[in-house]
């Protein structure tokens, strides 16, 4: 096995490892190496869908996602797929996925299927990193506080992915406060737990105070110092630690360069526990 490390963030890449012949016995060298770099890379999978499953299903339940329909014969199994001619990118943005859930998803696993020639890599960012390095006067006044998550559910999607389907549900059950530094429940380390597309009020806070504060907090998770970035190949797999990162689906596809082509990738998500 062979370790390549992707930045000084976070991130690595493996090979020499077929994540079709993990077991659950030889599954704690894979948890190992996700706890140590946060997201790891893997190219050259021919995984199938079942295998995929299998896979996810070491990490704990595979749950579907809350308001994308997934696959008809797995509906664990979210397909994100970027329209040839289409700018839009699910997943653009930073973010940390579902984090408007009770449980946020601890674990998230992306399939390429279809890459196009350029544009479309995903950033990834240390979440543990950016507590380290924010700014003291702004860890004394978040340390004990929590912060509102909340997504509109289909409706933050459906008129922008031509391709993506809802499941129907569009709820107010996808709102829930959070602690703004949450506890990573395998490490122990301090996570810094907010995200600018999720993330709407610091509660205990009035609103005009809120909003500037996140903002300082959001550019301070956007620096490109606390993250890496990963070159999609096909049949290339990522697993990231939801918990401690954030990441961003890149949408460059300009006329003349990415535009034009499909991407096409398959995503499964493990339950998580409550934030502490
Ligand atoms: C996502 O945010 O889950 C999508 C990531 C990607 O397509 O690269």
């Amino acid at each position: 096995m062979e370790i390549n490390i992707l930045s000084g963030a976070l991130g690595a890449e493996v090979s020499g490892f077929n994540l079709n012949t993990i077991t659950q016995d030889n599954f704690e060298k894979l948890n190992t190496l996700l706890l140590e770099h946060k997201v790891i890379f893997f190219r050259d999978q021919n995984i199938s869908s079942e295998e995929l499953m299998s896979l996810g299903s070491l990490f704990g339940p595979v749950e579907e996602h809350a308001y994308v329909k997934g696959l008809d014969d797995f509906p664990q199994i979210t397909r994100i797929v970027k329209a040839a001619n289409e700018k839009n990118q699910w997943g653009e943005g930073w973010h940390s996925d579902v984090s408007y859930d009770v449980t946020p998803c601890k674990t998230i696993i992306l399939r390429s299927i279809k890459i196009p020639p350029v544009g479309g890599d995903t950033v990834f960012s240390n979440m543990e990193l950016a507590w380290e390095t924010l700014d003291q006067d702004i860890k004394d006044i978040v340390e004990n506080k929590n912060a509102l998550h909340t997504s509109n559910g289909s409706k933050f999607f459906v008129e922008d992915y031509s391709q993506m389907e809802s499941n129907g549900n569009i709820g107010e059950k996808y709102s829930n406060e959070h602690p703004i530094v949450r506890i990573h429940p395998e490490t122990g380390n301090k996570i810094l737990y907010v995200n600018p597309t999720y993330t709407k009020k610091i509660i205990g806070l009035p609103k005009k105070e809120s909003d500037a504060l996140l903002e300082k907090i959001f550019k301070h998770q956007e620096k490109l110092d606390l993250s890496c970035r990963f070159k999609w190949t096909e049949n290339a797999v990522a697993i990231l630690d939801n918990r401690c990162t954030q990441h961003y689906a890149i949408a460059d596809f300009y006329p003349g360069r990415g535009l034009g082509h499909e991407r096409i990738m398959d995503r499964i998500a493990i339950v998580g526990d409550q934030p502490f």
